[in-house]
């Protein structure tokens, strides 16, 4: 029986998930930039991390024909960038907000951290394509990250009586 598309959204939205603004820019100099939630790590060695992107997406065919993107982790107080970086039919970039950081990719300097990779594979997966970076270079940063969960923003509340796993 095939799932309820809404229960199946509905239960991953129970899923905790970081906030992110990937970038990237094409030949001509054009920057692009979508706001993902999809993001996670992959592999250390070789080091790799992946996003999925709609392929319905203005921006999929600038990132799938991209050497390299930049991943910006949102920080806490970055929701804003969030809902433009997903808003249509925008200038996502006119706020000013966006500096070249690594790779001279456009970056947030408030970012909880920043990955930056080379287009390792594009992979198929449903109606989305996985974008496989192999990061290049990394910056972590001190501020908590945006985090999203049961359609909301919020940020993580440590729990002191737990161990950390570092
Ligand atoms: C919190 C949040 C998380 C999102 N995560 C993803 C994602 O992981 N992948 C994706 O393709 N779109 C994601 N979107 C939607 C895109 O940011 C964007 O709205 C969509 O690609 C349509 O953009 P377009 O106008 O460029 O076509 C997310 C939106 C929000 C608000």
């Amino acid at each position: 029986m095939p799932v309820d598309r809404l229960a199946f959204t509905r239960t991953l939205s129970r899923v905790p998930a970081p906030v992110t603004v990937t970038t990237t820019a094409d030949a001509s100099g054009r920057r692009w930039g979508f706001t993902g939630s999809s993001f996670c790590s992959l592999s250390l060695d070789p080091p790799l991390v992946l996003i999925c992107l709609d392929k319905g997406a203005s921006t999929h065919g600038a990132f799938t024909a991209a050497p390299h993107f930049l991943v910006n982790v949102l920080a806490h107080d970055q929701g804003d960038v969030a809902l433009r970086f997903a808003t249509s039919g925008v200038d996502r970039f006119q706020a000013g907000d966006m500096t070249p950081c690594e790779l001279g990719l456009p970056g947030l300097p408030g970012a909880a951290a920043r990955i930056a990779c080379a287009t390792h594979e594009i992979l198929d997966g449903g109606d989305h394509s996985i974008l496989v970076g192999r990061v290049e270079e990394t910056r972590a940063g001190d501020r908590p990250p945006l985090v999203y969960s049961d359609r909301a923003f919020g940020r993580p509340v440590p729990n002191d009586r737990l161990a950390t796993a570092r």
